[in-house]
């Protein structure tokens, strides 16, 4: 592990709270959520702090909290919680995406055209794949299946090379 890494793991680690206030403007009063929607690029900002903060807080629980076997919940589903959190409080949805291994959870499949055609970017080793239509900037990152991951994810591999799933992440913007 990297110590770029490391420094980021250690935000990701002193709070999930802190994703919340990363989606929110900084300059509106704290504890409101109704100020002015982001344009695209701060909206593209915002996407991707999210995502590298969820990718490297699902890589830390696993490593250090989750013990395959004890009857312990799943990293993946423990966060659905927060990002349900996350859209009742901030608007902003974020959803888990299957890429290559199979579904764990058949709700993480694509479901609509800009997820597939995200799925197929991912796949391909693209870093991000963006959107901006209907007043919502949606963005797409990957999330490395790394070798621990795939005796779940996919089973009946023929090799132990990393896979890929992804994060949606759906915010809000000003209307053109
Ligand atoms: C012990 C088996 C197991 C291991 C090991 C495991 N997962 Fe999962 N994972 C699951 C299950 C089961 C789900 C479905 C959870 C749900 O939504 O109910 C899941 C769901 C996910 C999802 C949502 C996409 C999907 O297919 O539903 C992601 C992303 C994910 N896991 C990432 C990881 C990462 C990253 C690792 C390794 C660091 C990992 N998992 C290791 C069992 C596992």
């Amino acid at each position: 592990m990297t110590g770029t890494t490391l420094a980021r793991l250690m935000v990701a680690g002193s709070a999930l709270t802190v994703i919340a206030a990363a989606a929110l403007a900084l300059d509106e009063p704290p504890g409101k959520t109704t100020a002015a929607r982001p344009s695209v690029a701060e909206a593209r900002q915002r996407a991707k702090l999210l995502h590298g903060v969820i990718h490297d807080t699902l890589q830390v629980v696993h490593a250090r909290y989750f013990r395959e076997g004890d009857r312990i919940p799943i990293p993946a589903a423990s966060l659905d919680l927060v990002f349900q959190e996350m859209e009742e409080r901030d608007g902003v949805a974020v959803r888990w995406l299957v890429v290559d291994g199979k579904a764990m959870n058949i709700d993480n499949n694509p479901q609509d055209d800009f997820e597939r055609a995200a799925a197929k970017a991912l796949a391909a080793g693209e870093d991000a794949h963006e959107a901006a239509v209907d007043g919502a900037y949606r963005f797409a990152g990957p999330i490395t299946l790394g070798a621990d991951c795939l005796k779940c994810h996919l089973p009946s591999r023929s090799s132990n090379k990393s896979r890929t799933a992804g994060l949606l992440i759906s915010i809000p913007i000003e209307k053109p």
